[in-house]
């Protein structure tokens, strides 16, 4: 088994939260293993965990949208998840959980070893950048950590609930694009 194939049969297989015990599917991620942009959500939703795969509902659908707007799609990226497993009712992931699930994510980013990292969401950026991070204020900023650029922006999800952070969210994206055209390695 080489490295992404046991970091999978690992992440279907764990019972090392509650979540398992209500999944139907684990959500591990998708896209290009050797890409330099990778994207991280809060966890799945209904349809992430009927299908096995991230970002496929509503909010899903307005990423692609996004991704589009900056010329990209989902097989130039990698998409994953702070947590592998649905929590009930959509409800933010605990403490527990994502402490559970974190070695899952360090070792995607390990493998993938991405110059870029983008959060969407307050839960990815007060997961990966700091626990006191404010998405209203700090979105749209760079960070640098060891060789990776980091940059949190809004949830899809929160921009289906209110329009007026779209704008903001677009900036975001355009920055984004300026970012991976810089840094992304020709292959
Ligand atoms: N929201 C997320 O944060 N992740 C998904 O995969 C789907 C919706």
């Amino acid at each position: 088994m080489d490295r992404w194939e046991n970091l999978i049969y690992q992440c279907q297989h764990c019972t090392k939260c509650d979540l398992h015990r209500t999944r139907n599917h684990v959500v591990v991620g998708v896209g290009d293993r050797q890409t330099d942009l990778m994207f991280i959500g809060e966890g799945p939703g209904q349809q992430e965990d009927l299908t096995g795969t991230p970002f496929v509902g509503k909010a899903g659908q307005l990423l692609d949208k996004m991704l589009a707007a900056i010329e990209l799609d989902r097989s130039q990226i990698y998409i994953t998840n702070i947590v592998k497993c649905r929590p009930p009712m959509n409800r933010d992931p605990n403490e527990k959980e994502k402490k559970a699930c974190l070695p899952f994510l360090r070792e995607q980013v390990r493998l993938i070893q991405p110059k870029i990292i983008v959060c969407l969401g307050r839960v990815a950026a007060t997961t990966i950048i700091d626990p006191s991070f404010k998405i209203t204020r700090q979105r749209g900023q760079w960070i640098e950590r060891k060789h990776y650029h980091i940059m949190a922006t809004y949830h899809p999800a929160a921009l289906l609930r209110d329009a007026s952070k779209k704008r903001p969210a677009w900036e975001d994206f355009k920055s984004i694009k300026e970012k991976y055209k810089q840094l992304k390695r020709t292959k």
